[in-house]
């Protein structure tokens, strides 16, 4: 590229210096209508201007040109910008001028702190639906979060009802430094709305945890939790109707929750198996039939300052009619759950812990028939233990059937046909 490039962020402010030099040299400037139009004031009146859409053919005319040019950005170029466009097609700018992107001004005008918070773009390439997804799972799952979101399916009305609905305070940031500038906070009444205009961030804020009492050092989503598989004392259970530590160890590791990811706890009991995931990032739902365990499940989740969305009632009959779980806990509801959750989901990952030897079979081919990769193992684990006189000894705890179903490349499935890949993206 032999155009003298200057990568200049707008942020509805007077531009400085430097950057009201480089528009004044130009000969070709790209950007944003909004943005052409905010500093035409300052463009030579014959300078090349190419309004974006569609970056490619704009960078590729850019590629050819000799002479000064300068490329528009809002806020940062560098921060989910058109600063990585330029440098994968080799492009060495003159320099970047960044303004306050629109995370640092959206969390400026409702005056918190944002060191703290998950920044996630629902901005994708063919699959915003997928993009969409991701960003919501990560948003709910970490007490302060901002959505950079895109017009179409992943535009605020994709996040709004859920965010809403996990109690957090939801702003939409819209036009922001811009004619019409307007953040508006949205409640119940209002999460329905699909009129906001563009560009906007969604500002997604628990309540309790606004103002975090600790100095963040990290933002965004602090990694694996400082300890997993926790021992069954971690959560109040029924009648030790909770996945034990040994086991839960080997399903989270199959799960593999994380931050962007969904995953379902089925026939949840005391919500172990959602609140250890929501430790993880991910974005955690437990299915139950019984109410006190439905409230013990929010208690455990309130107790691990995690959110789980907890939905009562009995599996399938309480199962959406449209989702899309990447991953699978089937850790109670019998076969008629699985068949329903495989089928009608058709989750990345499916795992499910049988007690009973006859369902080994049943569970394993449904997998394998829906084309998923199948493997298993028996946890049978035996802890260490005190005896009276001080000598230790073992406790046999009673052996559980770990199953899983693998959908793509990679994953840890062992034996069954590979299949269904293309879903693994
Ligand atoms: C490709 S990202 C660019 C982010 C940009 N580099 C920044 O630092 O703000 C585009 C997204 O940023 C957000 N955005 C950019 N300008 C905005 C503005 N003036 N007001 C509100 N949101 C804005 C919107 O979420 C938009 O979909």
């Amino acid at each position: 590229m032999r155009a003298e490039v200057t990568v200049i962020g707008l942020d509805g402010g007077v531009p400085g210096e430097e950057a009201r030099t480089a528009l004044g040299r130009a000969r070709f400037a790209a950007g944003a209508a909004r943005h052409l139009d905010a500093v035409a004031p300052h463009l030579p009146a014959g300078a090349e201007r190419r309004t974006l859409g569609a970056l490619g053919p704009v960078l590729d005319e850019l590629a050819e040109w000799d002479g000064p040019a300068v490329v528009l950005a809002s806020g940062d170029p560098g921060f989910f910008g058109v600063l990585r466009a330029l440098r994968e097609r080799g492009a060495e700018p003159a320099a970047v001028l960044p303004a306050v992107s629109s995370v640092a001004g959206a969390f400026a005008r409702i005056g918190l702190p944002w060191d703290d918070a998950v920044v996630v773009s629902a901005h994708g390439r063919a699959e915003s639906g997928r993009s969409a997804h991701r960003a919501l799972a990560a948003a709910l799952a970490h007490p302060k979060a901002a959505v950079l979101t895109a017009p179409g399916t992943a535009g605020p009305e994709a996040f709004l009802p859920a965010l809403v609905a996990a109690g957090r305070l939801v702003y939409v940031a819209q036009r922001l430094g811009g004619p019409g500038e307007a953040v508006r906070a949205v409640g119940p009444q209002d999460a329905g709305r699909t009129d906001w205009a563009h560009p906007n961030v969604v500002l997604a804020v628990d309540p309790e945890r606004a103002v975090a009492p600790a100095v963040a050092w990290m933002p965004g989503h602090q990694g694996a939790p400082d300890g997993w598989a926790l021992p069954e004392e971690a959560f109040a259970h029924r009648d030790s109707m909770i996945s034990k530590a040994e086991v839960r160890a080997v399903a989270l590791a199959r799960l593999a929750p994380r931050p962007g990811t969904e995953v379902w706890d089925i026939g949840a009991g005391s919500g172990s198996v959602a609140v250890e995931c929501a430790r993880f990032g991910a974005r955690a739902v437990a299915f139950e039939a019984a109410a006190r365990d439905c409230e013990r499940i929010r208690a455990n989740a309130r107790a691990h300052r995690v959110y789980v969305e907890v939905r009562e009632g009995r599996v399938p009959d309480s199962l959406p009619g449209r989702a899309a779980p990447d991953a699978v806990f089937l850790g109670g509801g019998g076969d008629a759950a699985a068949a329903a959750c495989v089928r009608r989901f058709r989750p990345g990952r499916v795992v499910a812990a049988l007690a009973s030897v006859d369902r080994i079979r049943t569970v394993h081919d449904l997998l394998a028939a829906e084309g998923y990769r199948v493997g298993g193992t028996q946890v049978q684990a035996s802890r260490l233990a005190p005896l009276p006189n001080g000598s230790l000894r073992f406790a046999a705890a009673n052996p559980v059937t770990l199953l899983w179903g693998t959908a793509g490349p990679g994953g840890p499935g062992e034996t069954g046909p590979a299949g269904i890949e293309e879903r693994w993206r």
